[in-house]
Parts: C-alpha cells; structure tokens; sequence
C-alpha cells in the first residue's frame, strides 16, 4: 500500500523518529507525536515539511483516542498508524513499585490501545488503512526483571492478533513489530554485553518499514535473537527459566 498519511507516536527519539524520518524521505505526511515538542521540532527542522509536530501524552488514553479520532477526520483520512511510544525499565519484582507498574501499563498498553483504536473507526469506513504496533521479543518469553515490561508488550501483542481476525477481512492490515535490541535512548542505560546482536537504529528503522511494506502480520527481528527466542520459548519453563536467571547473573 502506498501511504499518504501516517500517524507515529514516540517519535521524538529512537524507532519512532527513525521511522518518521524513513516516511517523510518518501514524501508520506507523518504525524510525529510525543511529548518533547523541542525534540518534534528539531526533528522537522532534518526531516523537512513533511513532519507535522503533534504534542502528545499517550499516557492519557480518552484524550490520545480523543486526539486521534478528531487528527483522523481533520487529516482526510490516515492510513498508517504506528503505536510506537513505549517506556521500559529493568524492575526486580523484589524492589518494584507501583508508580512505575502503572506509568509502563498506561504507555504501552492502554497508551499503545487509545492511539489505535481512535484511528480505527475511520479506517473501517474507509476500507483502507494499516495499523501497526511495536511490541518486543521480550513479549514472546518472560524475562527476568521484566515482568510488566513483558507482559504489556505481551498485551499488545495478543489484542493485534485478535484484531487482524476481525479487520483483515474489510480490507484493513495489522502488523505486529517484535524488535530485539537497538540502540536508542531506551537502551543506552544498558550494558552493551548485555545486549547481543544490538541493531543500530537505522538499520532496524529499515527492517520495520520494509516489514510493513510486506504487509507482514508478525514481524521478529533480528533472526538471531527472534530464534533463541522462539527455541527458548518451546523449552520445559523450569530449563528455560533456569537458563535465564544464570544468563541474567
Ligand atoms: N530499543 C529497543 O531495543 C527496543 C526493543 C524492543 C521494543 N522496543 C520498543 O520500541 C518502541 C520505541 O522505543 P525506543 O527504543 O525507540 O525508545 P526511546 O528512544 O526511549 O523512545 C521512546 C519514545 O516514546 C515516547 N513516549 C514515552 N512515553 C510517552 C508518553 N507518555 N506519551 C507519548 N510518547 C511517549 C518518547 O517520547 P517523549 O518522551 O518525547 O514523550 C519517545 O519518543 C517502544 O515501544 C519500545 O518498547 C524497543
């Protein structure tokens, strides 16, 4: 499908600015939304008139659907939306505490949710649209010291698979995107021995916007990682997890 208008939150940094610098090079209307408008508007000042800034905090789910819904109407209609925005921390269950539950619940679930949902009723007028969320593969597998980070990943996972069931057949497409590791400000608190087959951020920018070319309905990068994954997530829970707790030491 060839996109005309496109919706990315978590745009100010990171996959989502990467992504709306690849749209906009294509001559796609990208809607980048965050909430750093300085960082949006540097972002148009490389990007060029393509990027129209968009100051949102999705962490406020009735105002993002709200926002979206009435972008949707006032653009002519998007027919790409990334739920892009999304906030991790390494968290032990021993040490966790409610706030940050909460904060990556409201971002990366509900947040992820409000900004697909206020696009779809357009879409499904329309026929036409795509709707794409970035989960993780952290969603594949429990990991240590990421146990609400997996799970709302995990969340928006699921809810896009039931979707696709539901939308595909008027002409819409979902795609669901499960990075491994890449470099961004999510990351750069992280030791890079901790994180094998790293992907510098364009280089993954380019595999996630080729995925949704494809139309792919489940994207997992890079193979290597998306492999040991997959193989790990077929093992008896108490290998695996004893695996993963001597890894994570
Ligand atoms: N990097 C990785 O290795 C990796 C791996 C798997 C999945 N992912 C997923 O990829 C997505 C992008 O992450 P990234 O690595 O590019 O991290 P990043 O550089 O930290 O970017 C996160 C983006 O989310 C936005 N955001 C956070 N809270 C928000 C809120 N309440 N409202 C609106 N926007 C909000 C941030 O913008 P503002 O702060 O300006 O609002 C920022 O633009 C996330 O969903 C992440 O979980 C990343």
């Amino acid at each position: 499908m060839h996109f005309q208008r496109a919706l990315i939150t978590g745009a100010s940094s990171g996959l989502g600015r990467g992504l709306a610098t690849w749209y906009a090079r294509q001559g796609v209307t990208v809607y980048a939304a965050a909430r750093r408008t300085k960082e949006l508007d540097s972002l148009r000042a490389e990007a060029g008139e393509k990027i129209v800034p968009l100051t949102l905090d999705v962490g406020d789910g009735d105002a993002t659907e709200a926002r979206v819904r009435a972008l949707d109407a006032e653009s002519g209609g998007l027919d790409l939306v990334i739920a892009n925005a999304g906030v991790g921390n390494d968290v032990s269950g021993r040490a966790i505490d409610w706030p940050t539950v909460k904060r990556m619940v409201d971002v990366n679930v509900t947040g992820a949710l409000a900004t697909l949902c206020g696009a779809l009723p357009g879409m499904v007028e329309r026929k036409r649209g795509h709707l794409v969320g970035i989960s993780s593969l952290a969603a594949l597998i429990a990991l240590p010291r990421s146990a609400t980070y997996s799970a709302s990943k995990a969340f928006l996972a699921m809810w896009l698979e039931g979707l696709a069931l539901d939308v595909e057949e008027v002409g819409l497409k979902v795609t669901s995107i499960h990075p491994g590791f890449v470099k961004s400000e999510m990351t750069q608190k992280n030791k890079p021995e901790a994180m094998p087959f790293l992907l510098e951020t364009d280089e993954a920018v380019e595999l996630m916007g080729r995925a949704i070319m494809r139309g792919e309905r489940v994207y997992a990068f890079p193979w290597q990682t998306a492999t040991a994954i997959r193989a790990s997530a077929a093992m008896p829970r108490g290998l695996r997890n004893s695996i993963l707790r001597s890894v994570r030491k």
